[in-house]
């Protein structure tokens, strides 16, 4: 696994977007499999930007994202597919019917985790995949005590992950108690592996998965059994790490 040290959440953006600019400039076809959240809005800010300077074309690659609220619809704007057609698709020369999130609102939930997996496999596997992580170390919407041979599978949201993400609702009755996500399996058969962590209150996490011992309890630890993982953290996510030197 290579640390990449930053000192704050800009840098962390400015260094991921390099490197997806450069995997996309050396395979145009790639597979971007994208992460929502507040972690990687300034990466896809820098890809956007890139974009207009530079022209970096993003019009043959195919996306999967991570995961999706159950019972949202595509429209609302709290989905994940409203958030990257906001926050980075809209802004690309991207396909659009290259682009894939889950399907929240699909009536066989269970169907559409297989259909979602086999999607994949006919994409020909994620080249990329960039993760941020939870508190709790989760990564997609994997939490605490998931399998790490899951499938992509319909997750109920702990209660903790639905009051983090409850700055984005209204109130906390109305972040979903269900979401599809991508199974901690499915994440692992990605090629390689960018995780952005910034903050403090991602230290705990980052420093369990820096120690190496690997537990469902933090799901994130399982990526040091990952042949290739890049994280870039900043200099408060590596605080507990820091100072434990
Ligand atoms: C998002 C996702 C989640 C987030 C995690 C961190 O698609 O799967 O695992 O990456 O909850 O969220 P933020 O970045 O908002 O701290």
């Amino acid at each position: 696994m290579e640390i990449i040290e930053v000192q704050d959440y800009e840098e962390m953006s400015q260094k991921a977007a390099q490197i997806i600019i450069s995997k996309v400039i050396h395979n145009p076809e790639m597979v971007i499999g994208f992460a929502t959240g507040g972690t990687p809005k300034g990466t896809y800010r820098h890809l956007i930007e890139d974009h207009q300077k530079n022209g970096t074309s993003y019009s043959r690659i195919s996306s999967v994202n991570l995961d999706e609220y159950a019972g949202l619809e595509a429209n609302s704007p709290n989905s994940y597919r409203y958030y990257m057609n906001h926050s980075l698709f809209n802004h690309l020369d991207i396909n659009m019917d290259q682009t894939h999130v889950p399907n929240g609102t699909a009536k066989q939930l269970e169907e559409e985790c297989r259909r979602y997996d086999g999607l994949i496999d006919e994409l020909g596997g994620v080249d990329l995949q960039i993760l941020g992580m939870g508190v709790n170390g989760h990564i997609g919407f994997n939490e605490p005590g998931t399998s790490f041979t899951s499938p992509t599978h319909v997750v109920e949201l702990a209660e903790s992950t639905r009051k983090a993400n409850a700055r984005y609702f209204e109130s906390l009755e109305d972040v979903p108690t269900h979401a599809v996500t991508m199974g901690i399996g499915t994440i692992m058969k990605s090629k390689h592996i960018l995780l952005l962590v910034s903050g403090n209150e991602k230290a705990e996490a980052l420093a369990n998965l820096q120690k190496g011992a690997v537990t469902e309890e933090v799901p994130a630890t399982i990526l040091n059994h990952h042949p290739q993982v890049t994280v870039i953290a900043d200099k408060q996510a590596l605080s507990q790490t820091l100072t434990r030197r």
